[in-house]
């Protein structure tokens, strides 16, 4: 069985003191970065020179989570630029075989995003094509947010599609992810956990050690 990750959401960091931020997340997996442009979603964050300067200063890998609708322009310079991981919504292209491709060809892993109204039955059969899917457990543009337990069914579905094709895939979940919620995640096939404000509204470092003990507790018992 593969072993949970977690990985903190920056949106949650005081966007002003962002290397000591990351310096207080190092013992996550990777740090989850957001990039929002104010059209897919109604809030706007950063761009390519800001994450730039986190990658030079993050001591773990990055996890980039694009909210942005011109996905095929942008989600290539930042795998070139040397993120672990590259997430795009599955409406911000054409083509998301084809982006992918693209992502992986600069040795990054792709991922594919799926908001709650977002059905996940058309992507199953091209799962071997993705590194990732990232099942939306919020509406996304903004942290803080309630977990939404109707997104689970989702997530099982993603899990016995993984085992069908035998693929090594993570299934990521991002939005209200705390000690409380982590679990029904994790028992549903969840291994990959995004937790902005449950991470840093208190002590980073203990925080992703619960939240990996919580998640590793529910993933041994299913
Ligand atoms: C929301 C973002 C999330 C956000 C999660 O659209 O994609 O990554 O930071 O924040 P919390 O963990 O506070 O729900
Ligand atoms: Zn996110």
């Amino acid at each position: 069985m593969t072993s949970s990750r977690i990985h903190p959401s920056i949106l949650a960091a005081d966007f002003v003191n962002l290397q000591q931020e990351l310096a207080r997340i190092e013992t996550a997996d990777s740090v989850h970065v957001d990039v929002m442009d104010n059209h897919f979603v109604p809030n706007l964050t950063f761009g390519p020179p800001v994450v730039e300067r986190i990658l030079d200063v993050s001591p773990i890998p990055l996890d980039m989570h694009l909210m942005i609708t011109d996905a095929d322009r942008w989600a290539p310079e930042y795998a070139e630029m040397g993120a672990d991981s590259v997430t795009f919504h599955a409406e911000a292209t054409d083509n998301p075989v084809a982006l992918a491709r693209v992502i992986r060809s600069f040795d990054a892993r792709a991922g594919i995003a799926i908001k709650p109204g977002t059905q996940v039955e058309p992507y199953l059969e091209l799962l071997p094509n993705f590194d990732m899917v990232l099942v939306m457990t919020v509406e996304p543009g903004f942290g803080g947010q309630a977990f939404m337990p109707e997104t689970m069914p989702k997530l099982k579905m993603l899990n016995e599609a993984r085992k069908r094709h035998g693929i090594d895939l993570w299934l990521q979940v991002d939005g209200g992810i705390t000690v409380d919620t982590i679990g029904i995640a994790a028992a549903h096939g969840a291994d990959t956990f995004v937790a902005g404000s449950a991470v840093y509204k208190g002590n980073p470092e203990l925080q992703i050690a619960s939240l990996r003990a919580a998640a590793k507790q529910h993933r041994s018992c299913c």
